[in-house]
C-alpha cells in the first residue's frame, strides 16, 4: 500500500504532533515518489502556519539526511562549512568560501538555488559560461582537497529530500518557516564533514527573520539541531534591511563579489566576509577577534582569496577569462531606472522589494520548472547614505523583455527614500552565538 500521508497533514493543519517515525516516512515516499507534489505542498503550508517543535525539527532534519549519502573527507586543514538563511545581493559566500580557503581551512560547501525572494550561491556561480554544480562525490572531494574547496547542488544521492523540497517551498510560499529553514540548512550543512559550521543569519526586511529576536531564535534552533547531531555549530547575525552591496542578480553579483576579490567592492560585503572568517579563525584557532579580523582583512587585500578564486573556478569547468574582463559578460536586451523625486540622502533602499523586482526581472524562479536569466536584475546606482540631486538615477533594472521591465520597475518604484539630512547607517555585522548560543559582540 502506498503512504498515506492525509492524515499527517491533516494533524499538522489542526496542529497536532508528528512522531519520528512518522516524519520519516513522509520523507522518504515523497522522495521516492510515493507522494506527489500536492500533498507535499499542502504539508509544508501546515507546517509552515502550525511550525514544529524540536523533536520534530530534529527529525525532519535527520530523514532529509538520511534520503540520500553523506561526503566523508579528511584533509590536512580544518573543514568548515559556511551558510547563509538567505538575503537579497547575499553574495558573501562567493567572497567568505575562498577566503576560508585562503587562510587556512577546507571547505566542502552544499549550496542552493534561489529562494523566494532571495538569491542562491548555485544560480550566481552558474552565470559563469561552462561552470558546473553537479559534482559527483568523488570530484566534490577531489576538488576540496586539491583546491581547497568545492560548491555543489543537492544531488540525487545527496540530500535529494532538500532538493527537491526547495524547489517546491519556492514555488508554494512555504520558504518562511523556521523549521524548514532550519532543516533545510542543517541536512545539507550535516551530509558533509566538517568541523564547524558557520552560519549567516541575515535580519530585516529582505532576510526570512524580519527582527533580531526572531533570528536569534533561528540561530539558537539551528545550534541545537547541530549539537544534536554532535557538530560545532556557530552563527553571526548581520543586517539584511538593504541589499548588500549595490547588485541584485546572478551575473550583476559575481562580477561584484569578483571586485571585492581583486580589493574592492561595497564595504558591507567586505565586512560580513572578513566577519566569518574571523569567526572560525577565533573558533578553531582561539585567536582575539580583533587579531582574527586583521588576518582576514589582509588575505582579502593581498589577493590570496581572489588566487584561491581563479586556480578554483575552472575547476568546475568555469571559463575563467570572465573574471578579468567583465567586459564579456552578457548584457541583458532592456533595462529602465528609478529616478530620484527629491534631492537629499538615500536612508533606505527596501531589500524585500529589491528581491521580489530581481525575481521579476527574471533573475528568480516564479515556478519550479523556470530557468534563470544570469544578466537580469536590479542594480543600485545610489547606494544608502549617498547624496543625489532630483532627478539622479537610483536603481536600475536589466531583463530581457519589456515586460519583465515594466513588472519590476512597478515593485521597486517606492523602494527608495530620500532624506533631507545625511542618516548613520548600522554595522552590518550585528553579533555572533557562539556553540552554545551565547551572544557574544563580535
Ligand atoms: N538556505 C537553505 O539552504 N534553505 C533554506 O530554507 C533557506 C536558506
Amino acid at each position: 500500500m502506498k503512504f498515506q500521508a492525509l492524515p499527517l497533514i491533516e494533524r499538522k493543519r489542526d496542529g497536532g504532533a508528528l512522531e519520528e517515525r512518522e516524519i520519516q516516512g513522509l520523507v522518504e515516499a515523497y522522495v521516492s515518489g510515493d507522494v506527489p507534489d500536492y500533498q507535499m505542498a499542502a504539508f509544508l503550508m501546515a507546517v509552515t502556519i502550525r511550525g514544529m517543535s524540536f523533536p520534530e525539527t530534529v527529525a525532519m532534519t535527520a530523514a532529509m539526511l538520511h534520503s540520500g549519502e553523506t561526503i566523508e573527507i579528511s584533509a590536512r586543514q580544518p573543514l568548515v562549512d559556511k551558510h547563509s538563511t538567505g538575503g537579497v545581493g547575499d553574495k558573501t559566500s562567493l567572497v567568505a568560501v575562498p577566503l576560508l580557503a585562503a587562510v587556512g581551512f577546507c571547505v566542502p560547501k552544499l549550496s542552493g538555488r534561489g529562494l523566494g525572494h532571495t538569491g542562491g550561491t548555485l544560480d550566481k556561480l552558474e552565470s559563469i559560461p561552462g561552470l558546473r554544480t553537479t559534482l559527483e562525490r568523488a570530484e566534490f572531494k577531489t576538488l576540496v582537497s586539491r583546491y581547497g574547496l568545492a560548491i555543489a547542488a543537492q544531488s540525487e544521492d545527496i540530500v535529494p529530500a532538500d532538493r527537491l523540497l526547495y524547489a517546491l517551498r519556492d514555488a508554494t510560499g512555504t520558504v518562511p518557516s523556521l523549521s524548514l529553514i532550519a532543516s533545510s540548512i542543517m541536512s545539507k550543512k550535516l551530509a558533509v564533514s566538517s568541523r564547524l559550521i558557520l552560519l549567516d543569519v541575515k535580519v530585516g526586511d529582505g532576510a526570512f527573520f524580519p527582527d533580531e529576536e526572531s533570528a536569534m531564535a533561528f540561530a539558537r534552533l539551528a545550534i541545537r539541531i547541530g549539537e544534536a547531531f554532535g557538530r560545532d555549530t556557530r552563527a553571526l547575525l548581520t543586517r539584511m534591511d538593504a541589499p548588500l552591496g549595490q547588485t541584485v542578480g546572478n551575473a550583476l553579483e559575481v562580477r561584484e563579489a569578483v571586485a571585492c576579490l581583486r580589493g574592492g567592492g561595497p564595504q558591507d560585503l567586505r565586512d560580513v566576509a572578513v566577519a566569518l572568517v574571523a569567526e572560525a579563525l577565533h573558533a578553531i584557532h582561539g585567536l582575539e577577534r580583533a587579531d582574527a579580523r586583521r588576518r582576514a582583512a589582509a588575505a582579502l587585500a593581498s589577493g590570496a582569496a581572489y588566487d584561491v578564486f581563479r586556480r578554483w573556478i575552472p575547476s568546475q569547468g568555469g571559463d575563467g577569462t570572465y573574471l578579468e574582463h567583465p567586459e564579456r559578460w552578457p548584457q541583458a536586451a532592456a533595462a529602465d531606472t528609478i529616478k530620484a523625486p527629491s534631492a537629499g540622502y538615500v536612508s533606505r533602499i527596501g531589500a524585500r522589494a529589491v528581491g521580489e523586482a530581481a525575481r521579476l526581472s527574471g533573475a528568480g524562479r516564479l515556478r519550479k520548472e523556470d530557468g534563470v536569466d544570469a544578466s537580469a536584475g536590479v542594480e543600485i546606482v545610489a547606494p544608502l547614505g549617498s547624496r543625489v540631486e532630483c532627478g539622479a538615477d537610483l536603481l536600475r533594472v536589466h531583463a530581457s523583455s519589456e515586460d519583465q521591465i515594466r513588472a519590476a520597475v512597478s515593485r521597486i518604484k517606492d523602494a527608495v527614500s530620500i532624506a533631507k539630512e545625511p542618516t548613520q547607517s548600522a554595522p552590518t555585522v550585528i553579533c555572533s552565538l557562539d556553540k552554545t548560543g551565547r551572544r557574544e559582540e563580535s
